[in-house]
């Protein structure tokens, strides 16, 4: 049957201004770096971004090379996007990402302009799309001067291939020495994509600072540390979970005694809050009104449900985040 988009998608929850830009993104964005390749089934994939849709999130989040294999969550998305969504086209911010491997030979990585133009072109295809809301650099390339990065990224949007350009894994001062470079072309740089968790939280020394007197948004990718920050693994490692994925960045060996010990101290204070621990954990980086948007990945819709509820979740006290504090360290 035809998918038709539920009328009340937008009364969820507040958009969020991407920095001092115009572009509003939702506290919760999907990402499709796992669970949308063609190793996954479509039909949930299908699933879990229309019912997002539903839900209001309105910024989907790919690369050039999720999958696994590399591009297949581009080429599904597209899919999913011509047959489930192309009437909402204008309602979608998609973004889409190079500077990781993709292909071989020389060109087939990095920050030149060589791969960057060949990977937005390739993107597009797979995507079945004219352009792309956002286009980031991946991650800062040390043998490629930045100029012509962002040169390139200037020419993306200049040949309308993407609206807004942003970096990801780019250090503080590599984002300020590519803001000044872009702001002279007067190229939309409006976000900075970093990883950030409760237990990753490098951002907050400096870079969440200077975003800010910037003017730029941020968005956190991996906010509940791939699944450690669920009830994913309390109690075993179960074999549908992505630690057990051959394909995956977390293995096994990373669900250590000590990470456990953290996750249940963790655990007990969502239990008193009345939430889950997910749910806890996005709360916990979206209460910093620096953050744009946390970009989640879900295997399902339930996981994407129970992460949409952080955004009523009921403030901290200082005590729960001293405890919390106390926890992670
Ligand atoms: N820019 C970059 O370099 C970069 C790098 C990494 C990611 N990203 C972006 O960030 C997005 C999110 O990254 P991520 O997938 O690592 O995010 P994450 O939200 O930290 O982890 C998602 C995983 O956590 C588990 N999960 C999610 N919600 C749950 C819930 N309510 N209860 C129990 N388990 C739950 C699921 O694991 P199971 O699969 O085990 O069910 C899910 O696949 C990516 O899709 C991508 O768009 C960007």
């Amino acid at each position: 049957m035809k998918y038709k988009a539920d009328k009340n998608r937008y009364s969820h929850f507040e958009y969020n201004r991407c920095g001092k830009s115009g572009l509003l993104l939702p506290p919760v964005s999907l990402g499709l770096w796992h669970n949308f390749g063609f190793v996954d089934d479509f039909k949930k994939a299908e699933e879990i971004v229309t019912f997002a849709f539903d839900k209001g999130i309105t910024h989907f989040d790919l690369a050039n090379n999720y999958g696994p294999p590399a591009g297949s969550a581009e080429s599904n998305f597209g899919k999913i996007l011509k047959n489930q969504l192309a009437a909402y086209r204008d309602e979608i911010i998609v973004s889409t990402k190079a500077g990781y491997y993709m292909w071989e030979g020389p060109y087939g990585e990095w920050g030149s302009k060589k791969n960057i133009i060949s990977s937005v072109n390739q993107s597009l295809k797979r995507l079945n799309l004219d352009y792309v809301d956002i286009f980031y650099s991946h991650r800062f390339d040390p043998n490629t001067p930045l100029e012509e990065t962002m040169h390139t990224l200037d020419l993306i949007v200049k040949q309308g291939k993407a609206l807004y350009v942003g970096v990801s894994n780019y250090s503080v001062e590599n984002t300020i020495k590519a803001y000044e470079i872009l702001k002279k072309m007067h190229t939309p740089f409006v976000i900075h994509q970093p990883k950030y968790s409760m237990l990753y939280r490098w951002v907050e020394d400096e870079l969440l600072d200077m975003l800010e007197e910037k003017g730029l948004g941020c968005i956190c990718f991996s906010p509940l540390a791939q699944g450690i920050l669920t009830n994913r693994y309390l109690n075993g490692i179960p074999d549908d979970s992505r630690a057990k994925k051959k394909d995956s960045f977390l293995h096994e060996k990373d669900i250590t005694a000590e990470i456990l010990s953290r996750i249940k101290a963790l655990n007990n204070i969502a239990s008193r809050r009345e939430q889950s621990l997910a749910q806890m954990a996005l709360s916990w980086i979206l209460k910093d009104k620096r953050i744009t948007s946390v970009l989640v990945g879900a295997s399902s819709t339930a996981q994407l449900a129970d992460n949409l509820k952080c955004i009523n979740s009921v403030p901290f006290t200082d005590e729960e985040l001293s405890e919390i504090d106390q926890a992670l360290n």
